[in-house]
């Protein structure tokens, strides 16, 4: 039996890689640049994409009307326009559900790492400061009982949540609705975003990146938070608007943040790396062993299940 072709844009880990070279017949341009033009001449004759670079309306107006499955290898999709490409008949597949706790884990690493300035601890450390006077200083805030909020109440704010109710915080969120009370676990819901913020003593965000999300926490929203708080983000670095959060971070506002997320990544703002109370890391939330091989199954999953005609596990619906 012919195996249907698959342009593969992006190399998924070992084990689920092995289902797609059993399963398909791959044009491989992981390796190349995938300019537009590229990427529409690999695609000729293809029935598929296992999405790499972004998929803008531009190109996917242009693929061949041979393509009619996207798999992304990630729970966020605000780099492929779902919405042009449902207009051509494509349908989009992403990979939820796997990696809530792994991406929750670097949350509340974040939120632990800025509160206590781990990032600070570790340079001394690696640069033989241990010890010397004044090493110890400066000090770090309270975690434990204070007041979380949450914007973003999916699954992974969810599961972000139960880990900070491991340190006594309260919890309060904002989200498009309110979530039924055996998901809310006592979690306080706020219906608005200025009726979330001045609970943020720590404000970690897991909402989407959608053109109503963009930029959503902005000098005016920042202005409503308590000063001293920490920002903690895993979802996306355009969820903020980077000069209102680094001049937060300068004046006080923010104590501290921690980011694993960053607009224009990997060429963030350059203010960032001038600051101390920034603890940072590259867009980790989902990188251990386990999550990735969950993410990269589910990814060959989605399309081997849509050329068997079954429902692919996880479709995008706007
Ligand atoms: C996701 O799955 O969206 C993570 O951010 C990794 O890209």
């Amino acid at each position: 039996m012919t195996k249907p072709k698959l342009l593969v844009a992006r190399h998924l880990p070992k084990t689920p890689m092995q289902k797609i070279y059993d399963n398909f017949d791959i044009v491989d341009i992981s390796k190349d640049e995938q300019t537009n033009e590229q990427v529409i001449a690999a695609a000729q004759g293809c029935q598929a994409i296992l999405v790499g670079k972004a998929l803008h309306k531009d190109l996917i107006d242009a693929l061949p009307d041979s393509i009619k499955i996207f798999s992304t290898m990630s729970v966020g999709y605000d780099h492929i326009d779902v919405a042009a490409a449902n207009a051509r008949g494509i349908i989009v597949c992403n990979t939820p559900s796997v990696l809530d706790n792994a991406t929750a884990e670097i949350g509340l690493l974040l939120m632990l790492g800025a509160a206590r300035g781990a990032n600070w601890g570790h340079a001394q450390v690696a640069a033989g400061q241990w010890g010397k006077p004044g090493s110890t200083s400066p000090f770090g805030i309270d975690v434990t009982g204070k007041k979380v909020a949450i914007l973003g109440m999916g699954r992974i704010g969810r599961a972000f949540a139960k880990l900070a109710r491991g340190l006594s915080m309260e919890v309060h969120y904002y989200n498009r609705s309110r979530l039924s009370a055996d998901l809310e676990q006592g979690a306080i819901y706020h219906d608005t975003l200025e009726g979330l913020l001045p609970h943020a003593q720590f404000l970690s965000i897991h909402a989407g990146l959608t053109p109503d999300t963009k930029y959503i926490l902005d000098a005016k929203a920042i202005e409503l938070m308590p000063d001293g708080a920490v920002l903690v983000n895993t979802s996306r670095g355009d969820l903020v608007v980077d000069d209102a959060v680094i001049a937060a971070l300068k004046s006080g506002k923010f104590f501290a943040a921690g980011l694993d997320v960053f607009t224009n990544e990997p060429n963030l703002n350059p203010e960032y790396l001038k600051l101390g109370n920034v603890y940072m890391l590259p867009h980790i939330g989902s990188a251990t062993h386990e999550t990735r091989d969950a993410m990269g199954n589910r990814a060959a999953e989605n399309l081997i299940e849509y050329f068997k005609g079954n429902d692919p596990i996880s479709v995008i619906k706007l």
